[in-house]
């Protein structure tokens, strides 16, 4: 079934689409598979490298340059000539072995464009372009070469100057909260420095996302406009002076661009993974996901702590009484907090000395590991670092092997700590201070995964890197949060505002799954903080928000009080064989369909934002000719989840086929989930 041929194409010098003033040489052109998207790269009259994309002759990002400052050498920016590229073009299918969809089709043409000084340095990269029907990703590539064989980058200069006016959803890089803001939307030309994925909608309706894949041993990129709609790649920060550091041969990450005509087309798009590595790992059959509760609400809520003392969650009896709770209603994971020595100091910024083996006197880790398998439950292991890598990378190794040992098959890390409030060990032994996405933390990241693959064990990253497809190369990273996630609602002034999840499903989530814990059923944090959620809103999240981790993020006791929705979450699926957004608008609503990938059942989603909104759903995706029984979770017609309707919620069924139409209406703050059992 699954074909593979990636074509390296002879060395031939593609028809120039020419800048004023080049001679033709100096620009090569490469067209998508449907040829409706062509990138032109090349040097401009001065000899300054850089790149153009157009879709159906239209420009999308203007001229852009490419090039380098370095800490210890001349910049790599001009007097440059293309002195040779050759065409390559990939056309296969790759299975995942957990995912939105099983199968991704990876179809590209693309060019390798040789840039040299024209100076006695004569140093080289290479421009490779890979082109695909919905987007571009390129990144440098540095070969072997005599006079430049430790690269010390001070700044990438890559460009993205897009080339019409437009709408921007983005949150602010580079500040202290690392990736955890409220997105918000303007201009094109009012966005400062923004993380990505940062989503554009241009003025004639096209939709970009720019972001970046493969994010290894290098500095995430930060998406800073210095003019009109000019951007450029800023590396995130290192204590180390250069931002990244290098030996060649190495290769950037990929930078991408997803170009759609609207906005299911961004969201329906496998850029950045198919620029990953394939799986490294080998046989991942041991990668399992899962639905999971906590010891972890409590703590939000203040009314237990991570600390030791009367009101410590994580004691032998409340995680027995969870163990039970999520045996009795089909959850695989008890994820506990707190159950580790190093709570009872200052530990944000990591201050305080976690140790990640020893349990507090009055946690029975093993008792635990060994009662909750004996009921086909598993603990979740944790690791909350303080954002002390030092600590942590010391112990790594034992405690991954502890897990192991005691079948904890799946980690949660946190890394609590400003941002460039990472303390890592120094050249002289001394702790310095990096950022949770500079090439120091890219790098601790896949030491993670590593040593935790080694022990067979998953990782679910907080206060992570951003996610750039890297699961593909490494499928036990199978979650991180990396946004404003359920959390929030806990204790934060403002709560997630009512649109946030139906725009976290065209920016964050462009880039993979989040860890966002949804299934906050009594619909309240801290006091009198209310969620801006209806109760079917909550249902709809395990649709919409992708993740193969999905936690109940209540308090058993207030899921147990809605048992028809504790039974609807106990069953959804968290791994999927297709998925299809139906239809949706950025910060709007987003109607998503997805086929379970252990049965023929097909669920849909939608979640909407403060406004009522009435969808229809055609149900074509069904197969033709078979009956289903749909059951609806939808909004109760009073619903709004600004009054005390917000838990007014209407469960019914029907029995439906491909050929019909549900009309379903979310009320403000709602949404709606259905099932699609076949032939029942
Ligand atoms: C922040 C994480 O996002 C949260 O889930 C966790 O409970 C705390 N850190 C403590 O580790
Ligand atoms: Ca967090």
């Amino acid at each position: 079934m699954v074909r593979s041929a990636l074509a390296i194409m002879a060395l031939t010098i593609a028809p120039a689409a020419l800048a004023q003033g080049a001679t033709p040489a100096e620009r090569v052109t490469v067209a998508s598979p449907d040829g409706r998207i062509t990138v032109d790269v090349g040097v401009d009259p001065d000899g300054k490298p850089d790149y153009r994309v157009f879709r159906d002759g239209k420009p999308v990002i203007a001229a852009s340059r490419l090039g380098f400052t370095f800490t210890d050498a001349d910049p790599l920016t001009r007097a440059i000539r293309v002195t040779g590229s050759e065409q390559t073009r990939g056309d296969d299918r790759w299975e995942q072995p957990w995912g939105e969809r099983r199968f991704v089709t990876n179809r590209f043409n693309g060019v390798r464009v040789r840039l040299q000084e024209t100076s006695a340095l004569a140093r080289v990269m290479i421009a490779e372009f890979r082109v695909f029907d919905d987007g571009v990703g390129f990144r440098i590539d540095f070969p072997e070469q005599p006079n430049l064989k430790t690269a010390r980058i001070a700044e990438e200069l890559t460009e993205f100057v897009v080339a019409q006016p437009g709408s921007a959803w983005w949150i602010r890089g580079g500040d202290w909260n690392r990736y955890e803001y409220i997105y918000q939307k303007t201009p094109i030309d009012a966005v400062s420095v923004a993380h990505t994925p940062i989503t554009m909608r241009l003025d004639d309706g096209l939709h970009l996302s720019f972001h970046e894949a493969a994010l290894v041993d290098y500095s995430a990129m930060w998406f800073k406009r210095f003019e009109g709609q000019r951007f450029r790649a800023q590396l995130s920060p290192s204590s180390q002076g250069p931002r990244v550091v290098r030996a060649a041969p190495f290769t950037t990450p990929w930078r991408t661009i997803r170009i759609a005509e609207d906005a299911p087309g961004l969201y329906d798009n496998d850029l950045e993974l198919n620029l990953n590595e394939p799986n490294k790992l080998g046989d991942v059959s041991w990668v399992k996901p899962f639905k999971y509760i906590g010891v972890w609400w409590e703590m939000h809520l203040n009314k237990w702590t991570w600390s030791t003392g009367p009101r410590h969650g994580a004691t032998t009896e409340h995680v027995k009484g969870h163990i039970d709770f999520a045996a009795k209603h089909g959850f695989r994971g008890v994820l506990v907090e707190g159950w580790n020595k190093g709570w009872d100091g200052p530990w944000f910024g990591g201050n305080s000395s976690f140790s990640f083996t020893e349990p507090t006197p009055d946690f029975d880790l093993k008792w635990l590991a060994d009662y909750a398998r004996k009921k086909g439950v598993r603990l979740i292991g944790h690791h909350e670092t303080g954002g002390n890598i030092t600590d942590y990378e010391a112990q790594l190794d034992a405690a991954m092997k502890l897990y192991g040992e005691l079948g904890v098959d799946s980690v949660k890390t946190g890394y609590v700590a400003d941002a460039g409030g990472i303390q890592a060990p120094g050249p002289d032994g001394r702790n310095v201070f990096e950022w949770h996405d500079g090439q120091r933390m890219a790098q601790h990241h896949l030491k993670v995964v590593e040593t935790a693959a080694k022990y067979k064990v998953a990782v679910n990253a907080h206060e992570p890197i951003k996610d750039t497809g890297l699961r593909r190369t490494y499928p036990n990273w199978v979650g991180r949060e990396g946004a404003r996630g359920m959390e929030y609602n806990a204790w934060a002034i403002p709560v997630n505002p009512v649109e946030h999840e139906a725009t976290l499903i065209f920016t964050r989530m462009l880039s993979g799954p989040m860890d966002f814990t949804p299934g906050v059923l009594s619909l309240s944090g801290q006091g009198d903080l209310k969620l801006n959620s209806t109760l079917a809103k909550q249902l709809s999240l395990y649709l919409t928000l992708y993740s193969p981790i999905q936690m109940a993020a209540d308090l058993p006791e207030n899921l147990a009080k809605y048992p028809r929705e504790l039974a609807f979450i106990s069953k959804v699926p968290a791994d999927w064989s297709e998925t299809r957004m139906l239809s949706g608008a950025i910060g709007e609503y987003a109607v998503i369909a997805r086929k379970d990938r252990n049965s023929e059942d097909w669920y849909v989603g939608g979640v909407g934002d403060g406004t009522r909104r009435d969808t229809r759903v055609a149900l074509d995706f069904l197969a033709p000719g078979k009956t289903y029984t749909a059951t609806i979770y939808r909004d109760g017609d009073d619903a709004d989840y600004r009054t005390e309707k917000r838990h007014s919620i209407v469960i019914e069924t029907r029995k439906v086929t491909a050929a019909d139409t549900l009309a379903l209406t979310m009320a403000p703050g709602g949404g709606y989930a259905v099932r699609f059992a076949a032939g029942k």
